[in-house]
């Protein structure tokens, strides 16, 4: 099968795509033909070896993927086989990878491969982040910070979903006309100087109750200081680069809280969780509240320059790569 690998952590222009032997499922695992893999800043930070977290070298990037079972492998339930499913696990940038069983949720028909595999991380983060880290209510507003990112699309999607006014903060005209496409009321340029005089304006009087913030940087501070009393500042991620520092005389003073986010982590804590989440998920969609869906579609061999795209700042929302086509 095709795959594409990476042999040194020297950053996406040294990804290969190879021929390389098909996965084997083994014991608790199915294969699947991969239909849809979504890729985010992490799969950047990965290959680079600047992750958290370093895979042993060579191997396959792509951890969010759907596609149909095509074989089980020990203990892993057989009426799976012929199934459509979406998890996260390794090796999606391949036309074939293995998953835990447990980690897959087989997709009702009107969710589409391409949309659940660009969900499943960022709009995981969104609904853990506003509805059990956040308490974000009907009637808030949200200002965020990377807006027309992966991680950004998603917010603007799951906290209009919920009720909230949606403020989005972007570098270009073409991210912030993105964002307002995504559902957002407002979109700001947060590279001027005086981006919080522009947010001041958006908020027209009311209280900014919840700041979203994958960027961090000189952002998080300046978003922090602009939060209504009982405000929560939710920290993503940090795709700038730099990790805010942040005096705390200005939580006690704001009566503001900062909370941490990692979905990632809330899920490999308690696999039961993860679930929880990917089913949540599942039924806001069929709610008809929230509508995932890839911004861009690519082919196996274009995945190396949309990550180094993701990385120079240049991709507009989340894309998704197609082994199959
Ligand atoms: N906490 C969690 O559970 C969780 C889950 C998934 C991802 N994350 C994290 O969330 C962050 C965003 O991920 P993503 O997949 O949304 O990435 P992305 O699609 O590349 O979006 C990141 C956004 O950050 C902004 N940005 C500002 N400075 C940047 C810089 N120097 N380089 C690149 N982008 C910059 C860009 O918007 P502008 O050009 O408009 O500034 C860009 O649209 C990453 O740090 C990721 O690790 C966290």
């Amino acid at each position: 099968m095709r795959a594409i690998r990476c042999h040194a952590f020297t950053g996406p222009n040294d990804l290969r795509l190879e021929d390389i032997p098909d996965p084997v499922p083994g014991t608790g695992q199915v294969l699947i033909a991969v239909e849809a893999c979504g890729l985010g800043f992490v799969d950047g930070l990965l290959v680079q070896g600047k992750y958290q977290v370093k895979d042993p070298l060579p191997f396959t990037p792509g951890g969010e993927m759907a596609g149909r079972v095509l074989a089980v492998g020990e203990g892993a339930p057989g009426d799976l086989v012929g199934k459509r499913v979406a998890g996260i696990g390794k090796g999606g940038l391949a036309e074939k990878a293995v998953l835990p069983a447990i980690a897959c949720a087989v997709l009702p028909e009107k969710f589409e491969s391409a949309a659940a595999a660009a969900s499943l991380i960022n709009y995981g983060t969104a609904i853990y982040g506003f509805e059990d880290c956040g308490a974000l209510k009907a009637g808030e507003t949200v200002l965020v910070l990377g807006a027309s990112g992966g991680v950004g699309m998603a917010a603007i999607d799951v906290s209009r979903g919920m009720g909230a006014t949606v403020i989005a903060a972007a570098s270009s005209e073409d991210k912030r006309q993105a964002a307002l496409a995504r559902g957002a009321h407002k979109a700001i340029d947060y590279t001027e100087a005086d981006w919080r005089k522009a947010l001041t304006e958006a908020l027209e009087g009311k209280g900014l109750d919840v700041v979203y913030d994958p960027v961090s940087g000189a952002w998080s501070e300046a978003a922090f200081r602009s939060l209504a009393p009982g405000g929560r500042h939710l920290v993503i991620g940090f795709a700038s680069g730099e990790i805010a520092k942040l005096p705390l005389n200005l939580a006690l003073l704001k009566r503001a809280s900062l909370v941490g986010v990692d979905w990632g982590g809330h899920a490999r804590a308690d696999a039961k969780e993860g679930a929880r989440i990917t089913r949540r998920l599942m039924e806001l969609v069929e709610l008809g509240k929230i509508s995932p869906r890839a911004d861009s579609v690519h082919a196996l061999a274009e995945a190396p320059e949309v990550i180094a795209a993701m990385l120079a700042r240049k991709m507009i929302g989340k894309p998704v790569i197609q082994p199959q086509v």
